[in-house]
This record gives C-alpha cells, sequence and structure tokens, in this order.
C-alpha cells in the first residue's frame, strides 16, 4: 500500500517558484493499475520521482506499507529502490553504450545476483518483450517502440512490486502503444502494481483508476474505462484527494489560489495555518522559511 499525504514540491527559477506538487494525497492499494493523466508541466514526472522514492517532497508524508519513508535509512530505501520498484522513464534513460541485454542486466548487478542467474533473467525478460534478437544491440540501433520494450525489460527483470512507468507510449505509434499496454497489463494480472503516466486520454481510459493533475494539484478521475484491476473489490481500492481537504496544511503556505478560501466557506472552519502548524508542526517556521512563496500566498490568501 502506497500512501501519499500532503506532498508539497515547489522549483525555484530565478524569483519565481513552481508548485510542481501542491497539497497531494493519495493512496494505492496492492495490485492496482492507476492511471495519472495530465497536461505537460502538470507535476506527472515530478509525483513519479517521488513515488520512486528517486526525489524528496518538501513536505508532506509518503508511507510505504504503513512505514513512513523519512524513517527509513538510506541503504534501506536504496534497496527498496532497487528490489520492489521498476522504473520505466519517460526518456528511456538506457544506456547508449551498453547492449540492450546489458541495459537490462544493470538492476540485478546492482542487486548482486550471480551471473548465470541474472543472463537467465535477462533472456526472460527481454523474451517477454519480444526482444530476444535485439539484446546485442546498442539502443541506438534499434527503433523507439523496441527502446521503450527495452526499458520496460529493465524495469520489470528485477520482478518488483511495483512499477512507475512515465508516458511509456508517449513516443510509440498507436499500435506499439497498444503492445505496450498489453504488455503492462500482463504484469498488473501477474501481480505488480502499476502507476502509469501519461498525457493521453486514451491510454488513461485503459488503466483501471484515473487520477488527473493540473498545475500540481491532484484530483480522483474514479474508475478508468476498463476497471482492469478490479477497483474495491479484490481490495485494490485507489484513491485520490484534490487539494480541497486540507489545502495549505502540511507547508503551512495555504494554497494561494483561492482553493484555501473556498475550503473554508465550506466547513466554515478558515484558520488553515492554525491547523498547517498542527499537521505538518511547521506552520509558522515553513512560512517564514519560505519568505517570497508564503509573502504571496498570505497576499493571495488574505491569510495572517
Ligand atoms: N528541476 C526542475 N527545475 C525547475 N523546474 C522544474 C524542474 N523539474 C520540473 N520543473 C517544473 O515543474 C513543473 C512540473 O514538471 P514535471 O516534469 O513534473 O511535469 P510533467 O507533467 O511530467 O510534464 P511533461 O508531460 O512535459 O513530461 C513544470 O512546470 C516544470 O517546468
Ligand atoms: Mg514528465
Amino acid at each position: 500500500m502506497i500512501e501519499l499525504r500532503h506532498i508539497y514540491k515547489d522549483y525555484y527559477i530565478g524569483d519565481s517558484v513552481v508548485h510542481a506538487l501542491n497539497d497531494v494525497s493519495l493512496s494505492i492499494g496492492d495490485g492496482a493499475f492507476v492511471g495519472v493523466v495530465g497536461p505537460s508541466g502538470s507535476g506527472k514526472s515530478t509525483l513519479m520521482n517521488i513515488l520512486g522514492i528517486l526525489d524528496t517532497a518538501d513536505c508532506g508524508e509518503y508511507l510505504l506499507d504503513n512505514t513512513s519513508v523519512a524513517d527509513m535509512s538510506d541503504s534501506e530505501l536504496a534497496q527498496l529502490r532497487n528490489r520492489n520498484i521498476g522504473f520505466v522513464f519517460q526518456n528511456f534513460n538506457l544506456i547508449g553504450r551498453m547492449s540492450i541485454a546489458e541495459n537490462v542486466e544493470l538492476p540485478l548487478i546492482y542487486q548482486g545476483v550471480k551471473l548465470a542467474k541474472r543472463r537467465l533473467m535477462v533472456k526472460e525478460a527481454l523474451e517477454k518483450v519480444g526482444l530476444s534478437e535485439r539484446g546485442h544491440h546498442t539502443p541506438n540501433s534499434i527503433s523507439g517502440g523496441q527502446q521503450q520494450r527495452a526499458a520496460i525489460a529493465r524495469a520489470l527483470v528485477t520482478r518488483p512490486s511495483l512499477i512507475l512507468a512515465d508516458e511509456p507510449t508517449g513516443n510509440l505509434d498507436s499500435a506499439t502503444g497498444t503492445e505496450i499496454m498489453q504488455l503492462l497489463h500482463e504484469l498488473n494480472a501477474a501481480g505488480s502494481t502499476i502507476v502509469l503516466i501519461t498525457h493521453d486520454h486514451n491510454i488513461a481510459a485503459q488503466t483501471g483508476h484515473l487520477l488527473h493533475i493540473m498545475d500540481g494539484k491532484l484530483s480522483d478521475g474514479g474508475a478508468g474505462g476498463h476497471g482492469v484491476s478490479g477497483d474495491g473489490a479484490g481490495g485494490h481500492g485507489v484513491s485520490g484527494h484534490g487539494a480541497a481537504i486540507k489545502n495549505g496544511d502540511a507547508c503551512g503556505r495555504g494554497a494561494g489560489d483561492g482553493a484555501a478560501i473556498k475550503n473554508g466557506d465550506v466547513s466554515g472552519a478558515g484558520g488553515h495555518g492554525v491547523s498547517g502548524a498542527d499537521a505538518g508542526g511547521r506552520g509558522a517556521g515553513g512560512a517564514d522559511a519560505d519568505d517570497s512563496a508564503s509573502t504571496n500566498n498570505e497576499q493571495k490568501d488574505g491569510r495572517q
């Protein structure tokens, strides 16, 4: 079970700040097939990097099987990444000077798998993605679709419980895209939890559950077109929460876009700065430490 609670991630470019993730909360049950759809720049890859523990949030909580990632040591995190998570990166990230087979073998070397077993596992992974004949090629001597399949072979070779796929069909024609989706469905049926990131609504509709992301805010789109992972019934529940629940709490920043005000109106509660301090323990401190952002937000919020 994956849980994000009030995750924020900002990027600063000069004086301007981008709220790449803005109060993102979600939970993904084991065995789910979740699509995250949103336009370019909406925060999809940022979300994937945080889910994959390749990056850390500014604040908020990430729980894996009820254990906070923040409480794990670096070596525990590295082990978790290597053993449990398979990445399919947006730009493949295949190493150009290595053959396809060597690329697929790499995560097994990191895991310390012995040579004979590695060779067998690589062979199986390449077979699964239909690249048995291409193992000795370098990435630049195969097609884009084949590179994408190689990237998937590298993600699945360790038999991870979670596969994070960032635009795995983004660079492909629709027939090859369909093949890749089929492959992901097979992996899901074999037990892997899949988070598929895409800007393509047709692809997204083929997932079991859809989450929408826009300007760093996540909202729950409900079950996808095909209900593949059997949300709910099989204990594969997925839920995503928009920003409206506790906007601005965790970082003590406020949302800065009127959502907090709306939130206050609806609940009649207001006072989000206070609950931010409660929830994150850094309401006032966060605001102080983050002068430019908090000033902007406070001005827009009308909050003190
Ligand atoms: N390292 C960075 N430095 C500064 N800004 C960044 C950085 N990474 C991402 N951003 C900004 O954060 C926002 C979210 O970026 P992200 O890469 O998560 O978007 P995306 O939804 O994956 O987009 P795409 O569909 O184009 O891949 C964008 O506005 C982006 O410009
Ligand atoms: Mg991206």
